[in-house]
């Protein structure tokens, strides 16, 4: 009987509640918005889909009243605005920041024993933000952020190799943005065959490129930020959690001396059960991978410090 609420019923929050529907783990799903009337459209509006994909998972929208995501086990945050013309990074961060902060307060008002999942960005940041704001022990702050940039990665892989992307394994670590990114090519395979052995270097960087853009590819076609993808990525991590799967899957979650790093939360493989984030799995890293964790680190502290620049944290 396991409840998730989603917070931003936006196009990120609604495609994630209606793939875990889909996903037919979860016995109710709250969507909550601050827009009038929009969370409690789109939960209607899934709910009306209810017998023609055959699943019993219950549905509600809310306007802003927290009560409703009482006892979830689970909660996505995806409330957060887009960057506007004119708006500096920084704006951005501390806009995004006052919306986080404001929402995990009310979350846990309701839902002292939940599992975060950030996808608000600017992704690694927010993440990072929860986790010194609110205290809460680590396993149960992740971002999604990697999950994302490796589905994009093993897409563009199956694309490359001309097979399903379902025989494909790749994983993407580092930060979750089109230069902190770090698609891990030389650990891809195509069913344990290494996908550098089957396509030229040419192509291998190619895809690697194609990835690290992968966001801002879509951005320019659809004119906002995707949300399928997305969505779904977000699913699939809450479905571990609620399934207890233990899969593994590179997170935004907080190091303490794992790669090198600390204080800081940046995407690395985990194991992702009903605790949230169970183990890291640490990745052996040549040294031209390792130099490339350690400066898309940099760059995510970086960002982070804008927290502490405008006395957030
Ligand atoms: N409380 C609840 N909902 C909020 C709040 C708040 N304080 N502030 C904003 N929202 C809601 C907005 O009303 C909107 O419906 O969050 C939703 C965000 O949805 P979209 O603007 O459609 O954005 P979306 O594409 O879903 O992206 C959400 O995920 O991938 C990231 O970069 C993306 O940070 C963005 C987030």
């Amino acid at each position: 009987m396991a409840k998730v609420s989603i917070i931003g019923a936006g196009n990120v929050g609604a495609t994630c509640a209606n793939a875990i529907a889909h996903m037919k783990f979860a016995s109710e799903i709250v969507l909550l918005d601050i827009k009038e009337g929009v969370a409690e459209g789109k939960a209607l509006d899934m709910m009306q889909t209810a017998n023609l994909y055959q699943f019993n998972t219950k549905i509600t929208g809310i306007t802003n009243d927290y009560k409703a995501t009482a006892k979830s086990d689970v909660v996505v945050i995806t409330s957060g605005i887009p960057r506007k013309p004119g708006m500096t990074r920084e704006e951005l961060i501390g806009v995004n920041a006052g919306i986080v902060n404001g929402v995990v307060e009310n979350v846990l008002k309701h839902s002292p024993k939940a599992i975060l999942v950030i996808i608000a960005n600017p992704m690694d940041t927010m993440t990072y933000l929860t986790l010194k704001k609110t205290g809460l022990p680590k396993n149960r702050i992740i971002g999604m952020g990697g999950i994302l940039d490796s589905s994009r990665f093993m897409c563009y892989l199956s694309q490359a190799l001309k097979a399903p992307a379902s025989d494909i394994e790749g994983m993407v670590i580092g930060g979750h943005g089109d230069t902190t990114m770090i698609p891990l090519i030389r650990l891809a395979h195509y069913k344990g065959v290494p996908v550098k052995d089957l396509l030229s270097k040419k192509v291998c960087d190619k895809v690697v490129a194609d990835t690290m853009v992968g966001g801002a590819t879509l951005t320019k076609l659809l004119g906002t930020s995707a949300w399928y993808a997305p969505g779904a990525a977000g699913a699939v991590l809450v479905k571990s959690i609620i399934l207890d799967e233990k899969k593994v899957f590179p997170c935004c979650v907080s190091l303490e001396g794992e790669y090198n790093q600390k204080d800081i939360c940046i995407g690395v493989p985990a194991v992702i059960g009903k605790n949230g984030c169970e183990k890291i799995v640490k990745l052996k890293l040549d040294k031209e991978e390792q130099a490339l964790f350690e400066k898309s680190a940099a760059a995510v502290r970086k960002t982070n410090n804008v927290l502490h620049e405008m006395n957030i944290i």
